[in-house]
């Protein structure tokens, strides 16, 4: 059986979580494909709030099974906090013994060249992503199926230290010795190493045996390393086809693609972003819908509705379909503006081209509504409402299957 797959339309935090706890429901197995635990997201369920930001949201349901794909990149202190918030998860989660570990100095390179690139940061989760996976891509990293041998992983970490001095002495980070290497790897390996196997042969036997597979993107197609707006990106391919690479899967396993996309634009971190609005619609949008980031806790930058920017990415991604989430953040704007093409010297483009620094977006205005919040059928939505809706799926050429009016599980439109 194929495996279907959810992906950020968006920079991220377009609400993917709800989707993914909703759907996981129906899944035998939720898969992460790429990035690590820069990304997160709260569930409630039964009153219990989870913090998920490696572990993929099939833990809640009790039936399905977990991997971390050979893409994430794992960092195991991260990691083993995160496991602590569930019981049995022998069984319930496989972690791939080929994924590429986020080890202390990674995060503290991450966050020492963030100093150094002063007003041109890029505004990482300082959590050691890019570094990682530089490493990775360098053929210098180090995978957790290493950690089944920590002495010869212990003298590998302390080779790539001395090979390194220079740049560790003048980023100023002070390293480990040997001693305490080791012992904080010989925890990851105990801790750890229970739940390593090959993903991909699992990944397989799941599609041969026909269960159902749902692949769980993290971050959002413009935060893309390939394909997003570079270099304020992040360091994985967040698409769809990152799954490929990912998981194991090849393109023809892949079945339904989702889309998430919010009703609305955001961002964390710096970077260009057309439609942002940085006086008070900005800050409306921003308390309504409660844009703080839920690793960093940083605020989010927050616009209108970007429909060439998610024209491209539906198309990238190969999405069947669009879920539009916190419509209700709209309910009360008189007026709701959508970009709907870029103007770049001038002349006005439909396309996204290689830089958004410099364009500035052309807005169609579509009038507001008053509430949304906790519809449950669509034909119940403001007619402005439906309105506003079905010209984005007219926008975006992408039709939409599920519209989310408020954060709760039931709060659901499915069409
Ligand atoms: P990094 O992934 O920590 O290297 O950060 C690179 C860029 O991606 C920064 O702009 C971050 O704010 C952004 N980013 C990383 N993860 C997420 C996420 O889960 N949601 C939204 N933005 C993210």
């Amino acid at each position: 059986m194929k495996a279907d797959l959810i992906v950020g339309i968006q920079w991220g935090d377009e609400g993917k979580g709800k989707i993914v706890d909703l759907l996981a429901q129906k899944y035998d197995c939720v898969a992460r494909y790429q990035g690590g635990h820069n990304a997160g997201h709260t569930i409630v369920v039964d009153g219990k709030t989870h913090a998920l930001h490696l572990i993929p949201s099939g833990i809640l349901n009790p039936k399905a099974t977990n991997i971390i794909g050979n893409g994430v990149v794992v960092s195991p202190a991260a990691l083993i906090k995160e496991m602590k918030q569930f019981d049995n998860l022998l069984g319930r989660l496989f972690v791939s013994e080929s994924a590429h570990m986020i080890l202390t100095f990674h995060t503290l390179i991450d966050q020492a060249k963030e100093k150094l690139r002063g007003d041109k940061a890029i505004g990482t989760t300082g959590r050691g992503i890019g570094p990682a996976y530089s490493e990775k891509i360098a053929r210098q990293g180090f995978r957790l199926g290493e950690l089944r041998d920590v002495d010869t992983l212990t003298a590998r970490v302390m080779e790539y230290f001395a090979q390194n001095k220079a740049i560790f002495e003048a980023l100023e980070i002070t390293l480990p010795s040997r001693e305490e290497l080791n012992a904080e790897l010989s925890e990851f390996s105990q801790k750890l190493v229970p739940f390593l196997t090959n993903t991909t042969q699992m990944a397989w036997k799941l599609m041969d045996d026909e269960k159902k597979i749902l692949l769980e993107g993290a971050q959002g197609t413009l935060l893309d390393i390939d394909h997003g707006t570079y270099p304020y990106v992040t360091s994985s391919s967040t698409i769809s086809a990152g799954a490929c690479t990912g998981l194991g899967v090849n393109p023809k396993d892949i079945g339904k693609i989702t889309g998430i996309v919010k009703a609305y634009c955001t961002r964390v971190g710096n970077g260009p972003f057309p439609t942002e609005e940085h006086g008070d619609t900005g800050e409306r949008i921003r308390k309504a819908g409660h844009e703080f980031g839920t690793t960093t806790g940083r605020p989010r930058r927050c616009g209108w509705f970007d429909a060439v920017a998610c024209r491209h990415a539906s198309r990238i991604n190969g999405c069947d379909e669009l879920s539009i989430m916190k419509l209700d953040v709209l309910d009360g704007f008189e007026e709701i503006l959508v970009c709907v093409a870029y103007e770049i010297n001038g002349e006005q483009i439909d396309y996204m081209p290689l830089d958004l620094d410099n364009v500035k977006p052309v807005y169609k205005i579509f009038e507001g509504w008053d509430k949304t919040e906790g519809v449950r059928h669509f034909e119940d939505l403001p007619q402005t409402a439906q309105t506003y809706l079905r010209a984005l799926e007219e926008m975006t050429q992408t039709k939409i299957g599920i519209i989310s009016t408020s954060p709760d599980r039931n709060d659901t439109i499915l069409l």
